[in-house]
């Protein structure tokens, strides 16, 4: 664990509580390398965990309540640990709240305790800071009140050790809270998203890809080559639970139905071509993206196995093209932040990152030109849009612990 995020969370706990937390646990944001909206259509994404984390340390209390301070936030939020009540003053707290509520529901038995959140993954930037505080959430919980979650439900609890800490989840275990994670965000905080952001931060790994299927749930990882990956954030706040997101899901189940599919994956791209009068323009638009991303990731695991970076870095720019053009979910501003990367000769590839409508992009550099590029993107973005941006070097990570 970095000693540095560790300590911050600690030290707000300190700071608020007045005691030291015993507990922390930290989860990692994550970067969708390729794969745009494919998850909920059981398609294929690559995704890489990343270092920027939340953080929580915690500490169990015996009122009965649970209290949560978040170092971005000013007021802190309290409430009763079985009651999980929306605060329209706290919107960040839904996120734990959500998922206390799906660990209540599947019997998990625990009581008050306080937290205190710190977190480095930019809001609002594609970087899912929502599902790795969901994440953390299902974590910390784990550590103060052990519990063993499987397919068929709880089971035996895992023991402490001498030195009071607790086997890690195992994969199995890791696939069932981030499935309850995602059933938080649906449930509670009302985006219908897929499995990808809360799989990445679980199973994330250093200096790896995270290949997802989505359809059979099996998670691989694969070496990611040691190209500099890139973030540009627009500055454009990204509001998932502004609706577009739920009514790009809605337009994708609505085509899948029309095909007389199950979801999308099951679908070639001649049989949607052959079948497109029976489409609405927007459903066929949704379906032809999340037909051809899906065979792009198919493409790109084989790019990066041949290490031909340059093919892999051409399917993330036609991915870029694919959610701007069809999907429709790109804007002004990523579009130009794609455009200008393009002109960089070190930039291999780039592409908007995430569930789009704002957030940033995603740029995969060649090494020893990423400082150059870092700079020809502050001051071409600042030039066009009068903005100046602060690129992020991201280096791959293992997931939650
Ligand atoms: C958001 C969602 C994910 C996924 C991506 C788009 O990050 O939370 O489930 O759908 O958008 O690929």
């Amino acid at each position: 664990m970095s000693p540095h995020d560790f300590h911050e969370a600690q030290a707000l706990y300190k700071k608020h509580f007045h005691h030291t937390a015993l507990h922390t646990v930290r989860a990692p944001g994550r970067l969708e390398l390729l794969g745009n909206h494919t998850d909920y259509n059981a398609g294929l994404v690559m995704a890489l965990a990343v270092d920027r984390f939340i953080t929580v340390a915690a500490q169990p209390r015996t009122d009965g309540k649970i209290e949560l301070v978040s170092s971005l936030f000013a007021d802190s939020e309290v409430f009763p640990a079985d009651e999980f009540k929306k605060n329209p003053a706290a919107p960040w707290a839904d996120y734990v709240k959500g998922t206390l509520a799906q660990l209540h529901r599947r019997g998990v038995h625990f009581t008050g305790f306080n937290a205190a959140i710190h977190g480095t993954i930019p809001m609002g930037a594609g970087m899912s800071s929502s599902a790795a505080l969901e994440v953390a959430t299902a974590l910390v919980v784990r550590k103060l009140f052990p519990y063993r979650l499987t397919p068929g439900g709880l089971t035996t609890a895992p023991v402490r050790n001498q030195r009071g800490a607790l086997p890690p989840p195992s994969p199995e275990e890791r696939l069932e809270i981030a499935k309850l994670c995602q059933a938080a965000e649906n449930q509670f905080v009302g985006v219908q998203c897929g499995i990808l952001d809360q799989i990445s931060s679980l199973f994330g790994m250093a200096w790896s890809v995270i290949d997802i299927d989505c359809r059979s749930l099996t998670i691989e990882h694969a070496p990611m080559p040691g190209e500099a990956i890139i973030v540009c954030n627009s500055g454009v706040r990204h509001e998932l639970v502004g609706g577009e997101y739920n009514e790009l899901r809605a337009s994708c189940e609505s085509a899948a139905n029309k095909l007389g599919v199950k979801t999308l994956r099951s679908v070639a791209i001649p049989d949607l071509e052959a079948r497109r009068d029976h489409l609405t323009l927007r459903e066929y638009q949704c379906a032809r993206h999340v037909t051809g991303e899906i065979a792009r990731v198919v493409a790109g695991a084989r790019a990066l196995r041949e290490n031909d970076h340059e093919q892999f870095g051409h399917f993330m720019f036609q991915s870029h093209e694919s959610s701007r053009d069809l999907l429709r979910n790109s804007t002004t501003e990523l579009d130009l932040l794609v455009e200008l990367a393009r002109q960089h000769p070190g930039c291999l590839g780039a592409r908007l990152t995430g569930g789009g409508f704002g957030g940033a992009t995603i740029n995969l550099v060649r090494h020893h030109q990423a400082a150059d590029f870092i700079t020809h993107m502050q001051q071409a973005y600042e030039k066009a849009r009068n903005i100046r941006i602060t690129p992020m070097v991201c280096q791959m990570v293992d997931g939650a612990e």
